[in-house]
């Protein structure tokens, strides 16, 4: 396992990444983890990039132990000026800050382990940079492994012990050789085992649940339709079998026939038994005036946790009926909660930084948990999301239900701007369908990363055989994006933009207008509310 040390970089996620894409388990903690206190120890460890200056008060410092435990440090970017700070070098504003691209001159040394971290780059590679510090002196015993035009000691090496630091982002794409630098250190340098796979995932896993269900415990979780609460699910019910209950909630905002089809897909894909449980009445009456989109989340969540609760409350009362009138063994109470978090939201809440300002309020189940006294069970929680979508595929989830688009947990509510009543939603639906339907029969689909429309509550007027009309406008969105913090618009051929609107106005009562939003987040999000 190689340790990342997080001092607050915006890119420190994408370093676990690139080790995971190597087959090589990474995790990140906070900077400020004590060596002493950690239950494993790592083969290698990786200091990420801060907002910080190291000399500033209050920067954060590494546990200065990880230069005594004996295994290889990269720093990047702060990290090499930790490196250097703690070891005797100077680090100093810099006259020219260095945004974006630069060149590297690799520099070699003849010394095969310290070169080892370059090998195979003989000449200069094109970097991305992003800092404001630079070392102005490096440490004694250190060499110099590259530079640029700016920057003398962009990359320094110890002479004798394994360190290294460099200046540049190798875990950016921009940054073109990054990769293979990254792989060098993972796997040439601490000798990790590139044994990471969703294979052997899958059996430890399985194993892991069943240890921690025990014998009786019951599992209850809720099903989206969506990958992560999919593959979730069928985890679940590999590991624990009937014991565990997938619940769709429907709320009256999902896509159109979204619970008829999931419920076919869990049974006849998954061999997982769906209780759809329809209180779209519910939702729609309370949702019913409300414009507000905070509030919108607000009461989705609320009343999702009471029906969700209801239905618990039924299951264990179901169980104890059959066990009076058929015997048998008892299932035992629901004492968990399955929940599909990933390893993203994990490292937003172990962060260093902590868990960054609320944009907007994201679903979540935590009510549950107090309410009902149950356990959290998060199969998911050490994966990213490509990592989900190869277990689905090795869990033979067919690619239709592992590709899908993320669809949010407030559902066409938050696409429908101003008031959510049954007509609207119904027209939301349909632009939903046609526009999600052209997409794929033009097969753009896997090159987007998430497309919906909008439906405004402003007419405009339009003219349909002869006859003025003054209907509703649907706003198509399409973005493609790595990790939905930043994404951009998608490009689509103009004759499917035109195949679009001409169903959509043709085929949905209400709607006389198309329009496609060119923004990109930010400034804009990706939803509309
Ligand atoms: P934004 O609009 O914040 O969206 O740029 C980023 C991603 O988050 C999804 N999203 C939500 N998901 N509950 C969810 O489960 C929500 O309240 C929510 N709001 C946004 C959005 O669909 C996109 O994938």
């Amino acid at each position: 396992t190689i340790l990342i040390l997080d001092f607050g970089s915006q890119y420190s996620h994408l370093i676990t990444r690139r080790c995971r894409e190597l087959s090589v388990y990474a995790e990140l903690m906070p900077c400020t983890q004590k060596i002493k206190d950690l239950t494993w120890k790592p083969k290698g460890i990786i200091l990420s990039g801060s907002p910080y200056s190291v000399y500033d008060d209050g920067a954060p410092h590494v546990d200065p132990s990880i230069f005594d435990l004996g295994v290889p440090v990269l720093g990047i970017c702060y990290g090499l000026q930790e490196i250097a700070w703690n070891l005797g070098g100077e680090v100093a504003k810099c006259d020219h800050r260095e945004y974006g691209f630069a060149q590297v001159e690799v520099i070699k040394t003849s010394n095969p382990l310290v070169d080892l971290l370059f090998k195979g780059i003989e000449t200069d590679m094109q970097v991305w940079m992003s800092h404001g510090d630079q070392l102005s002196q490096i440490p004694t015993d250190f060499y110099v492994i590259g530079k640029t035009t700016t920057a003398p000691y962009a990359a320094i090496a110890h002479k004798t012990r394994p360190f290294w630091g460099i200046q540049f982002h190798p875990e950016v794409t921009h940054s073109l050789r990054g990769k293979e630098v990254i792989s060098r250190f993972v796997l040439d340098i601490t000798n990790c085992r590139a044994n990471w796979t969703m294979e052997t995932f899958i059996g430890k896993e399985i194993a892991r649940i069943r240890d921690i269900c025990g014998e009786k415990g019951q599992v209850i979780g809720a099903v989206s339709g969506g990958v992560d609460s999919s593959v979730a699910a069928k985890l679940m019910h590999e590991a624990i079998g009937d014991r565990f209950h997938a619940v769709l909630v429907d709320n009256g905002v999902l896509r159109e026939n979204e619970a008829a089809q999931v419920k076919e897909m869990l049974s006849k894909d998954l061999g997982v038994n769906l209780t759809v449980i329809d209180a779209s009445d519910l939702f729609l009456s309370r949702l019913a005036d409300v414009e507000d989109p905070e509030k919108k989340r607000k009461i989705i969540g609320n009343t999702f946790i009471e029906v969700f609760e209801r239905e618990a409350a039924k299951i264990e009362a179901d169980a104890e009926k059959d066990l009076e009138e058929r015997g048998g063994e008892a299932k035992g109470k629901i004492e968990w909660l399955l929940q599909g978090t990933l390893y993203p939201d994990v490292i937003e809440s172990i962060s260093f930084k902590g868990p960054s300002a609320t944009i907007k309020t994201h679903h979540n189940v935590g009510g549950l948990l107090a309410n009902m006294q149950l356990k959290l069970i998060e199969p998911l929680r050490e994966l990213f999301k490509d990592e989900v979508r190869a277990l689905g595929r090795l869990l033979s989830i067919p690619a239709r239900l592992v590709n899908r688009h993320p669809f949010p947990g407030p559902g066409l509510a938050i696409r429908i701007l101003g008031p959510v009543t049954r007509s609207q939603v119904k027209i939301a639906q349909k632009a939903d369908t046609i526009y999600i339907d052209e997409i794929r029969k033009a097969g753009l689909y896997d090159q987007i990363s998430q497309a919906f429309a909008v439906l405004l509550p402003v007419k405009a007027v339009g003219v349909m055989g002869d006859k003025r009309t003054y209907e509703q406008v649907i706003v198509l969105r399409a973005v493609q994006t790595e990790d939905f913090m930043t994404a951009d618009w998608f490009a689509f051929p103009p004759e499917v933009l035109r195949k679009i609107s001409s169903r959509i106005t043709n085929e949905v009562e209400g709607v006389n207008r198309v329009t496609y939003d060119i923004s990109s987040k930010p400034p804009g999000t990706v939803e509309w509310l």
